[in-house]
């Protein structure tokens, strides 16, 4: 896929299109970033850098040919928000829209200390909603997550499939999510897009940006592109005796470049809906298991990983991916890239920043 230039752009008058993006600095955030810019909106971002980087910002800043204005704190700081809102407007570029990404965002961490993931997540979201009312900003994107659903009850899951979560990130985010329904419900200007993730992967096709878990990563992706790097000797492979087409986990894996031009869609429909809130699955429609994307990797990459199959992860489903008919429908919003594409572009940046943002 050709690289594409972010250097032309040409930026519509900012009285109409600030933005505040909040944890911008993570690796959906920063992919979004691009995204929203090029769209023509000006981002503000607000990102407390617990899980986020100065640097990836520098490289958005750098591929976008724009530069960011952004804010170091918490979404759980209401003077700051309140000075975020005040001071965009005064510099006449009120704030229009809030995208709504920061979070804890580790199930099993969420386990352990489920109260900083209803601080962060639930009280964090309330504070900023609370802001976002004082200062008359009506429309909100929120990074919801397919984990919302629980047990799946039939495949594949539709947006009506019954919200029932099994772990307290989960559960951060389907109540989240009956906020922003009932904030908008309670004001008729209120709109509130919720944008069910399934699995993200994959980098920016420049390999300037992409994931950089800290630690051992808990997600099949980056472990893989750090087995390939050097980094980890093999990769575990968490169940072979799923009822699946190879006995291993099948989920429905998104490149994080479509995900974020799923943002810009979602920004888009705010402003045409004439109802309130909305949920939107955000996958491609298709299951991958766990070893049809290894030989997928293996293949784009010409790199061996080596695996060891290991008892199935406790808490993980059998198989999970996307009816995005919706998005299709509401949005004008389709997947378009391949899974090849996720593992080249995988590759790409993890090849060329092996410890990530880190020298
Ligand atoms: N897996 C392995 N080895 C690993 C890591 C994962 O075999 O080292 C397997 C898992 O068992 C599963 C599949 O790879 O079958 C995908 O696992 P991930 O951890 O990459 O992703 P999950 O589907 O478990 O969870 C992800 C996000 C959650 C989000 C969920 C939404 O991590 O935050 O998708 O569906 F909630």
């Amino acid at each position: 896929m050709p690289i594409p230039s972010f250097q032309r752009f040409h930026l519509p008058p900012a009285s109409n299109s600030s933005l505040l993006v909040t944890g911008g600095a993570g690796y959906i955030g920063t992919h979004t970033l691009l995204e929203l810019i090029r769209a023509g909106y000006q981002p503000v971002v607000l990102d407390d850098f617990s899980n986020g980087s100065h640097l990836a910002l520098k490289r958005v800043e750098s591929l976008a040919g724009h530069t960011l204005q952004v804010v170091e704190g918490s979404i759980t700081d209401t003077g700051l928000l309140d000075a975020m809102f005040s001071s965009a407007a005064e510099h006449g570029s009120p704030i229009q829209a809030v995208v709504h990404f920061a979070g804890l965002k580790s199930v099993g961490e969420s386990v352990a200390k489920p109260l900083d993931y209803y601080q962060t997540n639930v009280a964090g979201t309330l504070t900023l909603l609370q802001a976002m009312e004082r200062a008359h900003v009506h429309t909100i994107v929120f990074s919801s997550s397919a984990t919302v659903y629980g047990i799946p009850l039939a495949q594949p899951y539709t947006e009506s499939h019954p919200i029932a979560p099994v772990n307290p990130y989960g559960s951060t985010k389907a109540i989240v999510e009956q906020i922003l329904r009932d904030w908008c419900a309670a004001h008729p200007a209120h709109r509130a897009t919720c944008l069910r993730y399934f699995n993200p992967i994959g980098a920016h096709p420049s390999g300037m940006l992409g994931e950089a878990p800290e630690g051992i990563p808990n997600n099949l992706f980056p472990f893989i592109t750090q087995v390939a790097v050097g980094k980890r000797p093999h990769l575990n492979v968490f169940g072979n005796d799923y009822p699946t087409v190879d006995g291993t986990g099948v989920r429905d894996y998104i490149h994080v470049v479509d995900l974020a031009i799923g943002h810009v869609k979602a920004l888009e429909h705010s402003r045409r809906a004439t109802t309130g809130f909305v949920a939107i699955n955000l996958g491609t429609g298709r299951g991958t298991s766990v070893l049809e994307l290894l030989h997928a990797f293996q293949t784009v990459s010409g790199q061996a990983i080596p695996y060891e199959f290991q008892p199935r992860r406790p808490g993980d489903i059998a198989e999970c991916w996307a009816d995005p008919s919706t998005a299709e429908a509401l949005l004008g919003w389709k997947a378009t890239r391949t899974l090849e594409d996720m593992c080249a572009d995988g590759w790409r940046w993890q090849s060329q920043n092996p410890n990530g943002y880190e020298p």
